[in-house]
């Protein structure tokens, strides 16, 4: 899912490139390049590691040069080394390339090649590509591109340059790309946060666009040869939100940036008791939901199903969007399909998505990046406007998921004509309040963080609506911290689970006020009895719970359909300090990367 980009302009390209490729390490980190042609000569570096460890700063200086591409890698294929690491070049070392996606034939492709005498240093699917455009090389470059993705199967953003000449041709099918439009200079990207320190003037390009990047200009085609016409859209956010702020990770900024993204989530949608959203939903065609996501995101569609199903009584069913799009799911007419995602551009919820609009169903998106593919291919959308998450475990963007479910669940009822109640409108514009309550309390979930740092194992539970907050919280300690954990049903717990506790397993219980919450203290009886720590967050001064628990953390009273909300704020915090206490690198955990654009 790695990140592309691209500068042609009189600013010193090698400098604008590193600080761009920065900004897009989310997306893959495991290695990094830059090619920078001069005149004729093309200065190129490129290695495992992140852009700060190969290419010093000393050579801004030294490299000049006005046209040049860039690449932060998550591999697909071929471990992560200096070979593998993008861009690729041809064998004259004439073309270079960069490469976001898979390219699903290239083992044809590179059979066919070889046997054309090219030769090639990779494990890449994405050398391929260079080596193809090379093959239909006649000095015109557009057009060796064009005839060359003709062949491919897969998908891609590229990004190709040509030391002949200065200009970059660019193409895409199913990984993001767009044009920067600078006073002069043109960047190409797969997303806005490597440009916005230079434009926010961009143009959001299509699947099978094919476009000619040259000084001061650019045109637009598809790949059958049609001109098209992409209109500049204007990118309402500023460097300052993709800023650390003096936070020690983004994690931490962004964790701490709830109350304000929850406000801005709820802002304008709830006046006069009603809620607003400029979504057509007529519940009496509607005779199924089916929510589908990946990760946190899939977490929070699974809270959706508890809160539609309670509020609006229509049957919801959640699934794994690469679960979706593969098995045989029945997808009706009548069916509401909601697609959940931070980036909006997961390869598999995307595909969930289009496999759900060919089978005829109405789609609705929440999704947190404007312009982003699944907001721009939804039938209707929502925005999360939580701005910018760039750490790779999602937290802002997973609380203003929920919220937003909560007013979709609302909104159906309303249509519906029932009246809405006021006390649960009230509690859902506390939220921001209520949620800096629990961040002040940021040193207590510290302590807990140091006493547990050491353990391997961990075990989340929860009960009813807050089963997904546990998974949520043990997905969040693992991606981050490396420490196994597990969420579960605290009833299913005696299933199986109950076997792993002994005096070294921490386990945390979600234990605030609600229709469970006597069931949930049979739970932590079960586990006091086989001698487990016990972590209790909750909100009711209970002696049982002050009794059983070995630690508690309170957090402010609130009602069953908000606890979630709530509940996920010290896990959070939790899985934070545990990782950043390990010395861990929090923002950028192993493996992982924040855009999955590869299935
Ligand atoms: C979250 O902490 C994860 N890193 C990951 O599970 C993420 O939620 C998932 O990849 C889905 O991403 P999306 O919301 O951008 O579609
Ligand atoms: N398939 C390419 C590689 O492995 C690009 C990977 C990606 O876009 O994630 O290098």
């Amino acid at each position: 899912m790695c990140g592309i980009l691209g500068y042609l302009g009189d600013g010193e390209t090698l400098s604008i490139l590193f600080n761009g490729l920065k900004r897009l390490e989310y997306r893959g980190y495991d290695s990094a390049g830059i090619a920078v042609l001069n005149k004729q000569d093309v200065f190129l570096i490129k290695d495992k590691g992140t852009i700060s460890e190969i290419c010093k700063p000393e050579l801004f200086s030294q490299i000049n040069g006005h046209l040049g591409i860039a690449h932060t890698r998550w591999a697909t294929h071929g471990e992560p080394n200096k070979d593998n690491a993008h861009p690729h070049f041809d064998c004259k070392k004439e073309i270079f390339l960069v490469h976001n996606g898979i390219i699903e034939n290239y083992n044809t492709l590179k059979r066919f090649l070889e046997n054309k005498n090219h030769k090639f240093i990779s494990e890449t699917d994405s050398e391929v590509l260079v080596h193809l455009i090379e093959h239909f090389y006649n000095d015109n470059l557009e057009v060796a591109v064009s005839k060359a993705l003709a062949l491919v199967e897969g998908t891609f953003g590229l990004i190709v340059i040509h030391k002949k000449n200065k200009e970059m041709v660019i193409a895409k099918r199913g990984s993001p790309l767009i044009i920067g439009v600078g006073e002069g200079d043109i960047f190409v990207s797969s997303d806005a946060a490597a440009l916005i320190e230079y434009t926010k003037k961009v143009i959001y390009l299509e699947d099978n666009d094919i476009a000619v990047i040259q000084e001061g200009n650019y045109s637009i085609k598809n790949l059958s040869g049609q001109d098209v016409i992409r209109e500049i859209h204007e990118i309402k956010w500023d460097l300052n939100q993709i800023e650390k702020k003096g936070f020690k990770h983004f994690m931490l900024k962004e964790i701490f940036e709830q109350p304000e993204s929850l406000s801005n989530v709820l802002r304008g949608r709830i006046k006069n008791d009603k809620i607003k959203l400029t979504i057509d939903l007529n519940p009496s065609s509607l005779s199924r939901i089916i929510i589908t996501a990946c990760g946190t995101s899939w977490h929070s569609a699974l809270i959706g199903k508890y809160l539609i199903e309670k509020i609006v009584g229509i049957p919801v069913e959640v699934d794994y969007a690469s679960e979706f799009r593969y098995r045989d799911s029945i997808i009706n007419k009548n069916d509401l399909v909601i697609v959940l995602s931070q980036s909006g551009e997961t390869a598999d919820t995307l595909a969930a998505l289009r496999k759900s609009k060919s089978r005829g169903a109405q789609t609705l998106g929440i999704v947190n990046v404007v312009g982003s593919t699944i907001s721009r291919e939804v039938d209707s959308g929502i925005y999360l406007h939580a701005g910018p998450e760039i750490g790779v475990a999602s937290t802002k963007a997973f609380t203003s998921q929920v919220v937003t479910l909560l007013l979709i669940s609302l909104f159906i009822k309303q249509n519906q004509g029932y009246k809405l109640d006021n006390i649960l409108l009230n509690e859902i514009l506390s939220l921001p309040e209520k949620v800096k309550i629990i961040l002040d309390k940021q040193d207590d979930i510290k302590k807990i963080a140091e006493i547990f740092k050491s353990k391997n194992n961990f075990l989340y539970l929860g009960r009813g609506i807050n089963f997904p907050v546990a998974l949520e919280g043990a997905l969040k300690l693992k991606e981050i911290s490396y420490i196994h954990a597990e969420g579960y049903p605290a009833a299913e717990m005696k299933h199986g689970p109950i076997a792993l506790i002994d005096k070294e397993m921490p386990v945390v219980f979600l234990a605030t006020n609600g229709t469970v919450f006597e069931k949930i203290l049979s739970n932590i009886e079960e586990v006091r009895a086989r001698g487990g720590k016990i972590i209790t967050v909750t909100d009711r001064e209970d002696e049982s719970i002050k009794r059983l628990s070995d630690y508690v953390l309170y957090v402010p009273k609130t009602i069953e359909e908000i606890s979630p909300i709530i509940n996920s704020i010290p896990l959070q915090l939790l899985a934070y300090h545990i990782a950043d206490l390990k010395g861990l690198n929090v923002d950028r955990p192993r493996n992982l990367a924040k855009s999955v654009t590869v299935e």
